[in-house]
């Protein structure tokens, strides 16, 4: 199939509900992505974050393999060797106490049985989440995103949940009710423009759960398993919530979503009350104990840390060079820098000069590259982005 027919394919069958960027990706391993006409792109999407081990990781194909020919499915109601294997692995890795784990398929998933759990074991039927907030997109975990243009078109969305400003502890206090049940937050907020938790914060709301026994949500569906240079970036701040939820990187790329809890918490779930037919499949499992091994044997935190300070040094100098650029945010590889436009012609020239990068909010550049990015491809990637920045310069200026 060529280029052309792809393409309309997609725009005539395909819901039309992404943002596209004009190309045709057939083919990736690790930074770097291909074309269908054989053009090569350093990758710092990496699938919307999902990337982490590198596009076809050799050891995750391993698995996949080995694992689809022994069982693919196995519904969570009978035991399984590769369910029982990535639990133990993932409950080792977890932050301490979180030792009960509901797998299901996605991010907004892990979302969804997090609010149905805070509900069940607190019985306050109130959450509370903050502004800027992403949690993903089904109806339940809308109701915590705050984003207008996602939400109004479907309105009315889950009663009893409001919004407090990220970072400001004094105003979540304010926003507590008796009927409070739980707080959710993303450690770095990566859809609204990454947005690094002030320091003191999480550590605060941690006391306040604790003092009105509320159930402490952290979505770390994009900051977990490395992302930021800690296995968890709630270890920044040495915060450990009631609840984390987890996705994207967890599988080297198949559909895997992680709620983790303590255990007196996932046990408030009777028998029933919340399953899924695909959750906890042997092929994701496989997948993710493969995934978790890699970064692990590789060091690919500490990978994301050094690698993610040398990133962020060439985006400070490029802020530090153009007037166009406002702001650099972000830890470890989880990266944004602000400009003072919309970022689209950016990116669109971007593709042209062989770099993928991505969107988090109209003016705000995002880099999620895999982690086991190297070097070179580093410099290379700020080397064109310094290019693209100069040349906005020249038209705006
Ligand atoms: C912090 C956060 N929570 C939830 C989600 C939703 O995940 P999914 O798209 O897999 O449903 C995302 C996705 O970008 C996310 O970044």
């Amino acid at each position: 199939m060529n280029e052309t027919k792809i393409k309309n394919i997609e725009d005539n069958y395909f819901a039309p509900v992404y943002e596209k960027l004009p190309i045709v990706i057939t083919k990736g391993q690790g930074a770097i992505l291909w074309d269908i006409n054989g053009k090569e792109y350093i990758d710092c999407m990496g699938g919307y974050g999902v990337a982490i081990v590198g596009h076809c990781n050799k050891k995750v194909i391993e698995a996949i393999n080995e694992q689809s020919k022994k069982l693919i499915i196995c519904h969570g109601s009978l035991y399984n060797d590769a369910r029982a294997n990535l639990l133990e692995k993932i409950v080792k890795i977890a932050p301490k106490g979180l030792n009960n784990v509901y797998l299901s398929n996605s991010g907004a998933e892990a979302v969804e049985c997090a609010l149905k759990l805070a509900r069940k074991y607190s019985g306050k039927p109130e959450i509370i989440a903050m502004t800027r907030s992403y949690h993903g997109k089904t109806l339940g975990a809308l109701s915590a995103t705050w984003n207008q243009k996602y939400r109004s078109p479907f309105l009315p969305l889950l009663p009893d949940v409001k919004f407090a400003p990220f970072g400001e502890v004094e105003k979540v206090k304010n926003a507590i009710t008796e009927k409070t049940g739980a707080i959710i937050v993303e450690p770095i907020q990566g859809e609204s423009g990454i947005y690094v938790a002030p320091d003191g914060f999480l550590k605060e709301i941690r006391e306040i759960c604790d003092e009105k026994n509320i159930v402490l949500i952290f979505d770390e569906i994009q900051t977990g398993f490395g992302r930021t240079g800690k296995m968890w970036a709630c270890e920044h701040w040495g915060v450990i919530p009631d609840v984390i939820c987890l996705a994207k990187g967890i599988a080297g790329g198949l559909p895997l979503g992680a709620t983790l809890a303590k255990k007196e918490i996932m046990s408030s779930f009777k028998t029933g009350e919340h399953t899924s037919t695909f959750g906890g499949n042997p092929l994701s499992c496989a997948a993710a104990s493969a995934t978790i091994d890699y970064i692990l044997e590789e060091k690919l935190v500490d990978r994301a840390a050094n690698l993610g300070a040398i990133f962020k040094k060439r985006l400070e100098n490029i802020k530090e060079n153009h007037k166009i650029v406002r702001d650099v945010r972000g830890l470890g590889l989880m990266l944004g820098m602000e400009l003072r436009f919309d970022i689209k012609n950016l990116l669109l020239r971007g593709i042209d000069k062989g770099l993928i990068m991505m969107y988090s909010g109209k003016n705000v550049l995002r880099f999620l590259p895999p982690l086991v990015i190297n070097k070179e491809q580093i410099h290379k990637a700020m080397d064109i982005l310094e290019v693209l920045v100069s040349e906005d310069e020249k038209t705006r200026l």
